[in-house]
């Protein structure tokens, strides 16, 4: 992307319904592509097109029911699962698949074609008020954990709606702001979750964003929505609008976008754009031919009509719920008190108004009314055994300071054999629509838990909260932290089942938790401001920022604690050229070295030991969840292809792969690197774009152009003056330098030894050698 084009470049595609769309008038066109209402396309009966229901997700159902349109709070009952910051954090592929094709199978016993999820948006700042909603900071996390869930949802037949694309990281403004970023950090952050679902999964929707990148709305942007989306990708499904996200209505069609929702009377406007001229009709045709696309895709299932879910069905996904809630949860610190044994406790004091009062999910769309819901104070009295559990709230949800709380909850403490201390974000502090303005604990929940460690030295703080907080100023003195995000209406029973060791802590961090707040590289631009938010850190985002300055961090990304131990073996890597150039497979053999049953998630980054550009110290590539009983191994192998090597150029506007060293690190997290292997790749062999402006060095490191200009420099020979020294190894090091970085066509200014008719020759030559590469 250098600018935006005003209209798309790319060819429009031949229909698939040219019959249908033949029949309809100019006005029921409009009316297709403008929405019926809140939560329903337009149909057309006459000429058999069905007005459908499409609902949030993404962690849930959210059909709205009654008389509220938009129905948050009071929608028709449905699973809660654990939304995308617990569940991105299982880092297990196969229990996003099965929680999404769970949701799509309540979504087909209420009649929903669509299901508007999953949120797959890269957690820029750990404020975004929307991050419970999100999988990570990671690109390559958030795009297997998108796939997987595309990939449930349309195993059952239901479309997903990937949201929201692209650029949208933060809430504030979110209508309006500008994201300003540049070409290599879209290209290489905030855009491969994105391509990755929709080049393996075909997504049925892609849901636009509110926001611009770059000054272009999200809805009205052909680059994105065509060219990018369909143009390079091959996206085939349809593109929606955020509720609310269209401007105008003539721009959007005209950019690509298939679908306003909710209407905001669009109609007339493009039957007049159309009538006008404005507006190619053949333009409005292909979005309808998206839209009947889309019915032919969901209407199997909506035409099965399931019956609505009985109890039995409920309950086998409330289980699902639990069992996946479990897998999510981090276990970011345990000095061994962790698992409880209910035999050897006496008295547990559970602490915290979270324990009796879950905060399972986050406000906004999102919000599922769930079908049941457990509490971690009535798991934990099931599970305890002979033990006695005392339970005080010991804060207010709302902040409000409450000392007769806390005298009676370090009264509770105090006799306690060990604490479970249920500290967390009120729901007030995190939703849509706004943003948080502190990483930090609520104030009254941190005085209470000094009070806490203060007369017991067993105090475990279990977390509940949708974006991270900082632990630094209170975690010393604690004896385990378990970092239960938001779990979803299982969450409390989940809870007790990983305090007592009845499931294994399967979690890892999806993002680094900084120290301070100060610390993450988006703070001196976030949320930014008069309309603008400039993305100024690049693609140092999250681990590639704090790894790459050696920041200190309370946890790294990709940590997480289990109730056993894990050893690797040497890693390898095998060429795997059936996949391409500068492919590889990693192979390593992990073995469970402790006493229990335990998942490990085997992660691979890989360095680029010198870069033309600068590069983040190393990226996660590939991951892969093993379980293990005791004293079992298994082989992980992590397949890595060409891309995993690449960067964008910015030069040459592609992704391009070096030649010379790679590093690929396998370990436990960023941080945690357990082996190491080299593997050099011959780069990828594609053409520089060479010309007068290009330095002297890049000349000599393109293959064709180092040819090029060699043959001009024998053939010159000592009238090639001061141009040999780039490629002499004899010259002096610092004048070779100089010249190695001179554009060849500033050359002509600083000797005669050269003309301005050869270096025209010299580009004429490099462009007809490489004409065939
Ligand atoms: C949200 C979307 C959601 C839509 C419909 C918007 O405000 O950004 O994620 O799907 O509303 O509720």
């Amino acid at each position: 992307m250098t600018s935006v084009p005003a209209q798309p470049t790319t060819p429009r595609p031949a229909l698939a319904h040219p019959d249908v769309i033949g029949r309809l008038t100019l006005e029921q066109k409009a009316s297709l592509v403008s929405g019926a209402d809140f939560w329903h396309t337009q149909g057309v009966p006459d000429a058999g097109i069905p007005s459908v229901m499409v609902t949030d997700g993404p962690h849930g159902l959210r059909k709205a029911g009654g008389e509220d349109a938009i129905g948050i709070g009071s929608s028709n009952p449905a699973t809660c699962f654990p939304p995308a910051v617990a569940l991105a954090s299982s880092w297990d592929p196969d229990a996003v698949r099965r929680v999404g094709a769970a949701i799509a199978d309540e979504a087909r016993a209420e009649q929903v074609a669509v299901v508007l999820g999953p949120g797959i948006n890269i957690k820029r700042s750990p404020l975004c008020g929307r991050n419970f909603e999100y999988a990570s900071e990671d690109p390559f996390v958030a795009g297997a954990f998108g796939a997987a869930m595309v990939e449930g949802i349309q195993s059952r037949g239901v479309g997903s709606s990937l949201k929201h694309f692209a650029a949208n990281n933060q809430e504030t403004d979110r209508l309006r702001v500008s994201a300003d970023v540049d070409e290599r950090t879209l290209r290489e952050i905030y855009l491969p979750a994105f391509e990755h679902v929709v080049t393996t999964q075909q997504p049925t929707t892609v849901m636009c964003s509110y926001n611009k990148i770059n000054g272009t709305y999200s809805s009205q942007n052909p680059w994105l929505l065509t060219d990018l989306l369909r143009g390079e990708w091959g996206f085939e499904g349809l593109v929606v609008s955020d509720w609310g996200a269209v401007s105008d209505p003539v721009a959007a069609v005209a950019a690509g976008l298939d679908l306003e929702m909710p209407p905001s009377g669009g109609e007339p406007v493009i039957v007049a754009a159309v009538r006008e001229g404005r507006l190619d009709e053949a333009v409005l045709d292909v979005a309808v031919d998206r839209l009947l696309t889309l019915l032919d895709r969901t209407g199997p299932a909506l035409a099965a009509q399931d019956p609505a879910l009985d109890d039995a069905a409920y309950a086998a996904h409330h289980a699902l719920a639990r069992e996946v809630a479990a897998s999510c949860a981090v276990l970011l610190e345990n000095d061994g008190t962790l698992p409880l044994d209910p035999s050897g406790t006496e008295r547990i004091g559970v602490v915290g108004a979270f324990a009796s009062e879950p905060r399972y999910q986050g406000a906004g769309s999102s919000q599922v009314v769930p079908t049941r819901l457990d509490d971690a104070l009535t798991a934990i009295r099931a599970t305890a055994g002979e033990a006695r559990v005392d339970h005080a709230p010991g804060f207010r949800l709302d902040g409000t300071p409450d000392p007769a709380l806390a005298d009676e909850a370090v009264a509770v403490a105090r006799d306690a054999d060990v604490v479970l201390a249920f500290l967390g974000l009120p729901g007030a502090a995190e939703s849509e629509g706004y943003d948080r303005t502190t990483m930090s604990l609520p104030d009254d929940q941190l005085a209470l838990l000094e009070q806490l460690v203060g007369v017991n030295d067993k105090v475990v703080v279990v977390l509940s909260n949708g974006s991270a907080v900082t632990v630094t100023e209170w975690r010393d003195g604690t004896a385990a932290i378990l970092e239960g995000w938001l779990l979803g209406q299982a969450g409390g029973s989940a809870t007790a089942d990983l305090l007592f060791g009845l499931a294994s802590p399967g979690g890892r961090l999806t993002e680094a938790i900084p120290h301070h707040l100060e610390d993450t590289p988006s703070y001196l631009n976030f949320p930014g401001g008069d309309g603008h938010v400039l993305y100024g850190e690049g693609v140092h985002v999250g681990y590639r920022y704090y790894d790459t300055l050696h920041v200190p961090v309370a946890y790294p990304f990709g940590h997480g604690l289990t109730y056993t131990t894990f050893a690797y073996g040497e890693p390898t890597a095998v060429p795997a050229p059936d996949r391409g150039p500068n492919s590889w497979d990693v192979h390593v053999t992990v073995t469970n070295t402790g006493e229990r049953a335990g998942s490990e998630v085997v992660q691979v980054y890989v360095h680029d030991a010198a870069a033309r550009v600068p590069r983040p110290a190393h990226e996660l590539r590939g991951f892969r969840k093993v379980s293990l009983e005791p004293g079992a191994s298994d082989d992980a192998v992590i397949p890595l292809d060409a891309r995993a090597f690449a960067f964008w150029s910015v030069r040459d506007h592609r992704w391009e792969v070096e030649a010379g060293e790679f590093v690929i690190e396998v370990g436990a997290s960023s941080r945690d690197v357990r082996g190491r292997v080299t593997v050099t790749s011959e780069g990828d062999g594609a053409p520089h774009h060479l010309d007068a402006t290009s330095t002297i060095g890049e000349w000599l490191t393109d293959p064709v152009g180092a040819q090029v200009l060699g043959a001009a420099l024998a053939a010159a020979g000592e009238a090639a003056g001061p141009l040999a020294a780039a490629s002499d190894p004899g010259a002096d090091a610092g004048w070779a330098e100089m010249v190695r970085q001179m554009p060849i066509g500033k050359v002509v200014s600083f000797t005669d030894a050269v003309t301005r008719d050869q270096v025209e020759q010299l580009v004429a030559a490099y462009e007809a050698a490489s004409a065939g590469r």
